[in-house]
């Protein structure tokens, strides 16, 4: 017996983060957009817990119990009283350390896959509170589509998105942690006042209406600066999608993944094709968005 589940990788079409929280947290108005690249969770029985993964980047995930898989598995055994003895694979195509969630996802999926093994019969607000202990974006890597985050970005208000968005997505040459870029926003903002992070209502409307023209004149990201300052061979793969026609470009999330958002395939293909000659990222996908959260893709 086990079970597979997808997840995909997200976009953060607008990040707006306000000063330091007492807990060292950011209060975040965090609009998420799930994306079409996706990781593969898949749990079998095995004597105790253990993990493998593969992929691209495999050599890059952590196989002990600090990954959020291990620890997804961990805490919903915990509260069904059972032994957690589960061997889960990752097929990885999420770039690792990419600001796409990729850790997220993988404990988001972990925790539905081992949901469905064990046949535990979680509610769905019992896995979405196991997924906000687990991390900040752990909770959106389970619903998917789109959706506002506030809080530390775990309180998620889903929202209507009225067509399908088409991405490049520049993966880099290497990683940023994500605390690590939250201390470069607080360095980066010492002695400014930094006002309280407020949703965008044109960007949500702009999602809803499916209109990429709107949603390009609109996302934004307040980690960028952050995120250019600790790697400013950003700034040349940016430009290079911008010289290509993208309607927007932007760091994703905490980074170092750049994203690029185009009016159609011809324009992703175009943007795809210089980025891969400008030699200034690692590599290149394309997707698209919105896509479906965590779900049970097959058991046997
Ligand atoms: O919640 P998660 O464990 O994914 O967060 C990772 C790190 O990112 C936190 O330890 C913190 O440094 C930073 N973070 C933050 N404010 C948020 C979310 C994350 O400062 N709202």
């Amino acid at each position: 017996m086990s079970v597979t589940v997808r997840v995909p990788a997200k976009v953060n079409v607008q990040l707006a983060v306000g000063p330091a929280r007492s807990d060292g947290f950011h209060p975040l108005a965090n609009v998420f957009l799930a994306v079409g690249l996706y990781d593969e969770v898949t749990v079998t029985p095995a004597d105790e817990l253990r993990i493998t993964c593969a992929g691209p980047d495999a050599d890059q995930v952590p196989l002990d119990r600090t990954n959020l898989a291990a620890r997804a598995a961990e805490a919903l055994a915990a509260r069904y009283g059972r032994d957690p003895g589960v061997h889960i694979h990752i097929a990885k195509d999420i770039p690792v350390a990419g600001g796409m969630a990729g850790g997220s996802a993988d404990g988001a999926a972990a925790l539905v896959a081992c949901d469905a093994l064990w046949g535990t019969g979680a509610s769905r607000e019992e896995l979405l509170a196991i997924c906000a202990e687990l991390g900040s974006d752990v909770p959106f890597s389970l619903v998917g589509g789109a959706a506002l985050g506030i809080g530390r970005g775990e309180q998620l208000t889903p929202l209507e998105t009225g067509g399908t968005f088409h991405w490049v997505f520049a993966m880099a040459g290497r990683g940023l942690s994500t605390p690590a870029v939250f201390r470069e926003f607080d360095r980066l903002g010492e002695g400014t006042d930094i006002p309280d992070p407020v949703a965008s209502q044109e960007l949500i409307a702009a999602l809803a209406k499916g209109d990429p023209d709107a949603l390009a004149a609109t996302v934004s990201n307040d980690l960028q600066p952050a995120a250019l300052s600790l790697f400013p061979e950003l700034a040349a793969t940016l430009a290079t999608g911008r010289a290509a026609g993208a309607l927007a470009a932007l760091v994703s999330g905490s980074g170092p993944t750049t994203a690029f958002l185009v009016r159609d395939p011809e324009s992703a293909a175009a943007v795809a094709q210089a980025l891969v000659a400008s030699g200034t990222c690692r590599t290149v996908r394309t997707a698209l968005g919105p896509a479906p959260g965590a779900t049970v893709a097959g058991a046997g």
